[in-house]
């Protein structure tokens, strides 16, 4: 049989879950592919931490970059985290010596999402990033495939789980920010600097991918006025309660006469919206498509498994020798711009 044999880099959340997830279900994986997809190899920094899951057998490298080299691997998942370092080297490695790659790391592809996907394209290799935003939704394959037949005017919604459990629970249990937080990072929702997430650059990094896939522009962070969560008190929740509102942080990218509008911020939203209704660590993402009218997908933003079963659908897609342009530049001259009324701030 012609298994697809996977290296892992990055054991953390969402790297322990995906081992244990497809250990679990290698067989009905294996039925819904045609061929086994097997982790034959993995990196992490501590050898010995208990991680939770089975790593007999696995072939073991201290250098994620090595695991990116080892020809014993057709597919690269980078696990890490972090725009640059180890996780741009190595998934850069893995492209250029003609492996597959699939990511969840938003901040490197936000950062790096030109080059990596003109050497993926270059090499006629996969650069999948399911998980890269908003956690277990299917944004990016309902972006890519669902909805190609239609323009786009608007993407929007609560990219990021941390910060929706954040003000979900200083809203329904009056606690500070500072313990709300504490919990989001003990069940693994918020990045290894929770700053991405507070501060708002971590919905960014996921808004810029969303923008690119539904204007087909060029993936564009830096033309995004960001404004996190960190200065939203309990007396500002409950000011907007009394008023008939709730606050979110959302993320917007809309088409304007100009260009396309990219901005990030806590907005009050009338709490007889629907996404008023959005709880705790679930995301929602709305696009108005000319064609098809608005869809609206809700789920897990954060979360071990949650974010595993993102990573696995695009490991699968490879399995069955699914292949779509990794991102569509190119394909317009729109510009990205922060609009005009942020920028004063
Ligand atoms: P963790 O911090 O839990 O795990 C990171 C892993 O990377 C750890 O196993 C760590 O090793 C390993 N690592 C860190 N630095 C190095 C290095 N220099 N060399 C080798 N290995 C290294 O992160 P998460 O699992 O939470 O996140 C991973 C990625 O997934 C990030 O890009 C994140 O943004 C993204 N993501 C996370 C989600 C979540 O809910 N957690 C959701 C969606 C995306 P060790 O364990 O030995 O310390
Ligand atoms: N820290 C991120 C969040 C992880 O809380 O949404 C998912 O991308």
């Amino acid at each position: 049989t012609d298994i697809l044999k996977v290296g892992v880099a990055g054991l953390g959340t969402v790297g322990a879950s995906l081992v244990r997830i497809l250990e679990a279900k290698a067989n009905v994986l294996a039925n819904r592919c045609g061929r086994p997809i097997k982790v034959v190899a993995v990196s992490a920094r501590s050898r010995s931490k208990d991680r939770g899951v089975n790593l007999d057998g696995l072939t073991w490298f201290e250098d994620p970059v090595e695991l990116a080299k080892f020809d014993g691997i057709d597919v690269f998942v980078e696990l890490i985290g972090g725009e640059d370092g180890p996780a741009e080297v190595s998934v850069r490695t893995a492209l250029e010596t003609g492996k597959h790659v699939v990511t969840a790391n938003k901040a490197l592809l936000a950062k790096h999402a030109v080059v990596l996907s003109r050497l993926a394209e270059d090499k006629g290799v996969s650069l999948n990033y399911e998980a890269a935003a908003a956690g277990g939704i299917p944004i990016i394959k309902t972006m890519r495939e669902s909805l190609a037949g239609n323009d786009v005017s608007r993407v929007y919604g609560i990219m990021n789980g941390t910060c929706n459990y954040i003000l979900t629970r200083m809203e329904r249990e009056g606690l500070s920010f500072a313990e709300c937080l504490a919990d989001a990072q003990r069940l693994g929702y918020a990045e290894a600097d929770p700053t991405f997430d507070i501060e708002g650059f971590d919905t960014a990094h996921k808004l810029a991918l969303l923008t690119s896939l539904a204007f087909g522009c060029e993936v564009n962070a830096d033309a995004i006025y960001v404004e996190g969560i960190t200065s939203i008190t309990t007396a500002d929740i409950r000011a907007a309660d009394e008023l008939g509102y709730r606050i979110k942080l959302l993320g917007v990218a809309q088409r304007t006469d100009t260009g396309i509008e990219q901005r990030v911020h806590p907005t009050m939203v009338p709490k007889s919206s629907a996404i008023a209704r959005i709880d705790g660590v679930l995301n929602a993402v709305a696009v108005d498509g000319d064609a098809v009218g608005e869809v609206v997908l809700v789920g897990p933003g954060a979360g071990g498994d949650a974010t595993a079963s993102s990573v696995i659908s695009d490991i699968v897609d490879i399995a069955r020798n699914v292949s779509m342009p990794v991102f569509s530049q190119s394909a317009t001259t729109l510009e990205t711009y922060v609009p005009a009324r942020m920028r004063a701030h």
